[in-house]
């Protein structure tokens, strides 16, 4: 029988204490509602409805591309009501429905597939997901009879002392049968908070002669992320949790706590990962891969086996394999480095392609550039791509070698195997097999050092530059 979910996420999420909505918090990489979404297109329901509220449009241009569809409701006058508002999206559905907040991510796949075999297997009208905790304070509670049969769930601000007493609590999550839009119908807001409760469904169910399940579960799964510090826990769950997935897949993890890895990342077998890494956003590493200590991999494919060495930074990057990178580089986005492309430390290269077998080894600015195969980027050289207004590009061919401490302003191209002399400034382009210099002739004054350090030393104090003076006696005639 087909299978409907319904994720509620109208909320405001008032403790965030945040502009932005609260579904859109991020917890390991993922907004919240994103977490939510995951678990329930893992449960291969023919339809997902996502009920939106406070931050309707941001929420829903963030998920934009996910196969869900949005239904508004535009006054949140309680859970009821919130679930009522899919039944436009869900006319003709006549399967079971599937009930989850937006704002509680931290339910495993295993937890909402063991509650829909036991929903089924009951053959119930309704089946409540719980959590037994010490103190359930805040919670609805379940109350059960004599029986143990799950009777009513009572809000917390209508609750006995006696009912206060009780450890199980409602988690929010529900399985329903196709009933449950004409049975939620019927609830009214007769209560303290004059809301819609969907909890009263269970009361109908019951009235009705269907049975109702309690599906007992971990307390730390279904509490959801309500302020900032609820958040950082889930965060931990999340990450931690994370971390065992991609261990047991064959990536080594070098002191697991200390690395960071958003959910939505992914990574081949055979990949080490040192102290302090840091991978987000929809990077991919494959297989074969290094990545050193306190590096941090953002939006960007590792293609093959590629080594970036410590305390190094790539964002927004295409990375093939055989290429190492770093210590202390900087990646920045839209740059394609290719096979066995070397870039050493403190090089920044911005939207760059350098292909096959290039090389800049330290010190270099690249940007809005297209290295040629079997280039070396010297030291200290630079492409002046900004004329304080406009970006330009660099072009340098196959085999031209650019030396040491050169600046080249674009636009401008080197030409296959043309050599850049050290220390100069190009303007203008250099042909094929040309060499470009733009240095001042060298002048040598004989001496002129040896008259100015002993100048220098008559007034300076005793034991400064030993080793100077020596060779200035050495010097003297005896
Ligand atoms: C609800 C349950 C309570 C349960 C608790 C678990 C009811 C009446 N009570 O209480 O038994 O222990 O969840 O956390 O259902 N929402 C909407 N529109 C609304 C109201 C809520 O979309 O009009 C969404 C919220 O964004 C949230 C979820 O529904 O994701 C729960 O709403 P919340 O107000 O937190 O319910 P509680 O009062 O905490
Ligand atoms: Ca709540």
């Amino acid at each position: 029988m087909s299978l409907a979910v319904v994720i509620l996420a109208a909320g405001q999420g008032t403790r965030m204490k945040s502009a932005m909505p609260k579904m859109l918090h991020q917890a390991a990489g993922r907004p919240l509602l994103g977490h939510v979404i995951e678990r329930a297109k893992e449960l291969e329901a023919s339809k997902i409805v996502v009920i939106t509220g406070h931050g309707a449009e941001a929420i829903e241009a963030h998920f934009a591309a996910e196969p869900i569809v949005f239904a508004r409701q535009t006054e949140q006058l309680g859970t009821a009501h919130a679930f009522l508002c899919a039944q436009g999206a869900l006319h003709g559905h006549t399967g079971h429905v599937f009930v989850l907040y937006g704002d509680t991510p931290l339910m495993t796949r295993e937890t909402l597939h063991n509650a829909l075999a036991a929903h089924r297997a009951a053959k119930a009208g309704m089946t409540v997901i719980t959590g037994v905790l010490e103190d359930a304070t805040g919670y609805g509670r379940i109350v059960r009879n004599e029986h143990n049969e799950v009777i009513r769930i009572v809000e917390q601000k209508a609750a006995s002392e006696a009912e206060k007493a009780i450890r199980e609590w409602n988690s929010g999550m529900y399985i329903f049968d196709s009933s449950a839009f004409q049975l939620a119908a019927q609830i009214g807001n007769n209560n303290a908070a004059k809301e819609y409760y969907l909890t009263d469904i269970l009361e109908l169910y019951r009235q009705h002669n269907k049975p109702v399940v309690a599906q007992i579960a971990a307390s730390s799964e279904l509490e959801g992320s309500n302020d900032r510090v609820q958040l950082a826990a889930a965060d931990k769950v999340l990450r931690d949790r994370i971390r065992v997935k991609h261990m047991r897949n064959g990536v080594t993890l070098r002191d697991p706590n200390t690395i960071y890895i958003d959910d939505t990342v992914t990574i081949e077998n055979d990949v080490i990962l040192e102290a302090g890494v840091m991978l987000q956003g929809t990077t991919h590493i494959a297989t074969g891969s290094l990545i050193g200590a306190y590096s941090i991999v953002t939006d960007s494919q590792l293609e093959g086996a590629v080594v970036v060495k410590p305390h190094s930074v790539v964002e927004g990057a295409v990375v093939q394999d055989g290429t190492d990178i770093g210590p202390f580089a900087r990646i920045r986005p839209g740059t394609l480095l290719e096979a066995g492309v070397h870039i050493g430390n403190f090089v920044e290269i911005k939207n760059s392609h350098l292909l096959e077998g290039a090389k800049a080894g330290h010190l270099a600015y690249i940007g809005d550039a297209s290295i040629g195969r079997e280039v070396n980027f010297s030291a200290g050289a630079i492409t002046a791509n900004f004329d304080g207004l406009d970006k330009h590009r660099t072009t340098v061919e196959d085999g031209a070698f650019i030396g040491t401490n050169v600046t080249l302003v674009a636009p401008i191209t080197i030409h296959q195997g043309a050599f850049v002399a050290a220390g100069s400034t190009l303007t203008t382009d250099l042909t094929e097999g040309a060499l470009g210099v733009t240095r001042a002739t060298q002048k040598t004054l004989d001496g002129w050092a040896i008259k100015y350090w002993t100048r220098k030393l008559e007034t300076a104090k005793a034991g400064k530059l030993p080793i100077i003076r020596k060779w200035l006696e050495s010097r003297k005639p005896s």
